[in-house]
């Protein structure tokens, strides 16, 4: 099936779901979604409505797009705002040298894009890579309200040499700055390195940094803070497109991380029912909430909607290692092959609406059920607990998946 039909799909199951709209019973899934934060002033929901068209914009050649790219859209990727189907996973890739790490900047990494514009060739990748690593676009509801933890809420749950004996030692993740990063009152420099929490190996600091980097590695757009345009190194360097840059204005950036910081975190559904209930305690009893941690609260924000407000994401957004299977050989900041950083579980139930119908798992999609998930959870940190988990009775585990769904 080609990409545009899943996504088709997808959209069309969105639509037969908002039509049970007019029938009372469960919280439409659609309106838990691509929504903004309630409390926000009529000026921010306009902003709101903005960023939203920007994230859906198709973009053309003549506005930048490519010479290479992977997808022209932002929801090209992230499906009504949900996760990514795994025909269009991201590649990234790289040596290891002796020396350490090669991202091979000068041979078109560290993303591959495999598309082009008319007239242009798309990446292949180079013949002396030794790792790749794939990833499928994370859900992207809530994330104003982790941008908004202050560094020392993600420190605290940190223990990065096990002090307390349980198996588990999450860390942040150090990276270097973007030279146009201007610190807020939540960021805590550490000599000049700065707590990194976007991206399934937590490299980006900011939302800023997230969205530059999707506009110009996803879709090859140039913009303000990243002017240089991709290029395919197996055809000539500098074979750039004709546009002009920065191709989108930096009104466009400030748009998409306004959007971002203002979707509301996922609705929870049926959260009563007494196996949804039974199965968020079994979550706390066996040790999954050691990582993935249900309650945080947000640091004071400019924005009074998302200001010191508690919420529900279901992560610690530390790097945990996971283990010789789920090792992708792929470092990002301080993050080696085997650390992720735990993934937020709000709006997991809503995953497969925006996956064609199957849910896809783990930072590649190779896991199709929750019990296969929690299965890859056997390799690292996380083993004792995958192990509680299947220790648990078949009525029990099926609360504990329950549960999840809710989410
Ligand atoms: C080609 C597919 C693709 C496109 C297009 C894309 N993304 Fe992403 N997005 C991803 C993947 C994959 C990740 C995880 C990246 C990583 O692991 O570093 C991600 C991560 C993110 C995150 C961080 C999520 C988290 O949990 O930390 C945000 C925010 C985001 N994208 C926003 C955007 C915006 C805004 C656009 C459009 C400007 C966009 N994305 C375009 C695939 C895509
Ligand atoms: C040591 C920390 C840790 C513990 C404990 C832990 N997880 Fe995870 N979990 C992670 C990390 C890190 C990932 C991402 C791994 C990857 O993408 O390769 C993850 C991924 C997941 C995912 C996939 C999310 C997605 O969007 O693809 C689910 C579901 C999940 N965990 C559920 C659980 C459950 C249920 C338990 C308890 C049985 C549990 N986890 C215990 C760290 C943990």
């Amino acid at each position: 099936m080609s990409k545009k039909a899943v996504y088709v799909m997808g959209m069309l199951l969105l639509a037969v779901i908002a039509c049970e709209k007019i029938t009372p019973g469960a919280p439409d899934p659609g309106d838990t979604i691509a929504e903004p934060t309630d409390g926000l002033t009529p000026e921010q929901t306009a902003l709101f409505v903005n960023g939203d068209e920007l994230f859906a914009r198709v973009f053309t050649p003549e506005e930048g797009l490519g010479p290479i790219f992977i997808q022209s859209s932002c929801e090209g990727c992230h499906v009504g705002d949900g996760k990514g189907h795994p025909f269009n996973l991201e590649t990234r890739f790289g040596k290891q040298t002796g020396n350490g790490f090669d991202f091979m900047l000068d041979k078109g990494g560290p993303q591959l894009q495999e598309r082009s514009i008319s007239g242009y060739l798309g990446e292949t990748l180079p013949s002396d890579y030794t790792h790749t690593t794939q990833r499928l676009a994370p859900i992207v509801i809530g994330m104003g309200h982790l941008a908004a933890l202050h560094d020392s809420t993600i420190l605290n749950m940190a223990d990065p040499n096990d002090i307390n004996g349980d198996g588990i030692s999450g860390r942040v993740n150090y990276v270097i700055p973007k030279d146009y990063f201007k610190p807020e009152t939540i960021h805590l420099d550490s000599s000049g390195f700065f707590i990194g929490r976007f991206g399934k190996k937590a490299k980006e600091i900011t939302l800023l940094d997230q969205v530059v980097f999707a506009l110009k590695q996803d879709m090859g757009l140039t913009s303000d803070f990243d002017t240089e345009d991709l290029f395919n190194y197996q055809i000539a360097n500098g074979a750039t497109d004709n546009v002009p840059d920065p191709e989108v204005s930096s009104d466009i950036v400030d748009k998409l991380v306004f959007y971002m910081r203002t979707l509301k975190t996922p609705t929870r559904r049926n959260e009563n029912d007494p196996d949804v209930l039974a199965g968020e305690k079994l979550f706390t009893q066996i040790g999954c909430a050691n990582c993935h941690v249900p309650t945080l609260k947000t640091a004071v924000s400019d924005i009074l909607a998302i200001s010191e407000k508690e919420f529900h994401p279901y992560t610690d957004l530390l790097l945990h290692d996971m283990g010789p299977e789920l090792n992708d050989g792929y470092p990002e900041g301080s993050a080696n092959g085997s650390e992720w950083r735990t993934p937020p579980l709000w709006g997991l139930g809503l995953a497969e609406d925006s996956q064609g119908g199957t849910g896809y798992y783990l930072h590649d999609g190779r896991a199709t059920t929750l019990e296969e998930t929690i299965g890859l959870h056997s390799g690292g940190e996380a083993s004792n607990i995958a192990s509680n988990f299947f220790a648990l009775t078949q009525s029990e585990k099926d609360q504990l998946i329950t549960f999840l769904k809710s989410l």
